[in-house]
């Protein structure tokens, strides 16, 4: 980033759109962006009408589409709803990857009126087709039929007449995330606790964006910090990041903050 340019590896405490207005263009390898949903979690989760939420939400995509680099990747978390609307607002802008279901075993909604939610959506783009950092091999999963696969180790399985073992760092990542929720991992005697953020995201989950998406030195736009995960983990792996939160007191205080002038 140019010298003139805001600060690398601090979250500036500002509204995300003057804040992206003064990131340069072009900037960003990899962008994790976990928005409000509406869901009226918090006040900054709550809109006056699902109207004023996706106006919101398409004028920050908009803008943040502006500081992609041409051969970077991004991820948005919403309801799976919310998700099939911006996947909508997405076409021709970006190049669709995957519709990832972050499926949470546990802290289920409470309905007898319909199908009980049990799960998140990320959308998953890259704005280049054919030009863009994905390692696969970085976030691999462990084999679930431990026994067919301790068999296929030492004998190897006959597949369409070659013999297939199981790789050594487990199976290719597939779409659907099983992963426990940030507030069921941190319970204390079988009870969750309230967390000084009301929804900071699971560090695997950001863990694996960060090592598919970005190389060590990239710079990761962190847009809705709240916790201030995703820097966390983006510095943890020897990557850059930048970001804004509007709330200085949801951030973890190994993170550089900078109040906005
Ligand atoms: C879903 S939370 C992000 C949680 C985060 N991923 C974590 O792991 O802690 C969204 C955050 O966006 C912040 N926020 C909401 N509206 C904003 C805005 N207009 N500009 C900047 N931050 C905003 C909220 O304060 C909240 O902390």
């Amino acid at each position: 980033m140019k010298a003139t340019a805001l600060q690398l590896n601090t979250i500036y405490i500002q509204d995300c759109f003057s804040f992206l207005q003064s990131l340069e263009n072009e900037s960003i390898d990899l962008a994790i962006i976990d928005p409000p949903y509406n869901l009226k979690v918090a006040d900054w989760d709550s809109f006056k009408s699902e109207q004023e939420f996706l106006d919101f939400s398409f004028a920050w995509i908009d803008l943040m589409l502006q500081k992609m680099k041409k051969s970077g990747s991004f991820y948005i978390f919403n309801t799976p709803y919310h998700c099939a609307l911006f996947l909508h607002y997405l076409q021709g802008k970006a190049v669709f990857q995957n519709f990832i279901t972050w499926y949470k075993k546990d802290g289920l909604s409470y309905t007898k009126k319909k199908f009980v939610n049990n799960q998140e959506s990320i959308l998953f783009y890259t704005m280049d087709s054919k030009d863009y950092y994905f390692d696969y091999d970085s976030v691999r999963i462990p084999y679930k039929s431990t026994q067919r696969i301790a068999h296929a180790r030492e004998k190897g399985i006959l597949k369409n007449g070659k013999r297939w073992y199981p790789n050594k760092k487990g199976k290719l990542c597939p779409d659907v995330w099983e992963i426990v929720s940030q507030r069921h991992k941190q319970k204390l005697n079988g009870k969750t606790q309230k967390l000084n953020h009301p929804t900071p995201k699971p560090k695997e989950m950001i863990e694996r964006m960060i090592k598919a998406s970005s190389k060590e030195g990239d710079l990761v736009l962190d847009l809705f910090a709240g916790s201030g995960t995703t820097s966390k983990v983006a510095k943890e792996f020897g990557r850059n990041y930048i970001g804004c939160e509007l709330n200085s007191g949801y951030l973890d205080s190994s993170l550089e903050i900078r109040e906005s002038k």
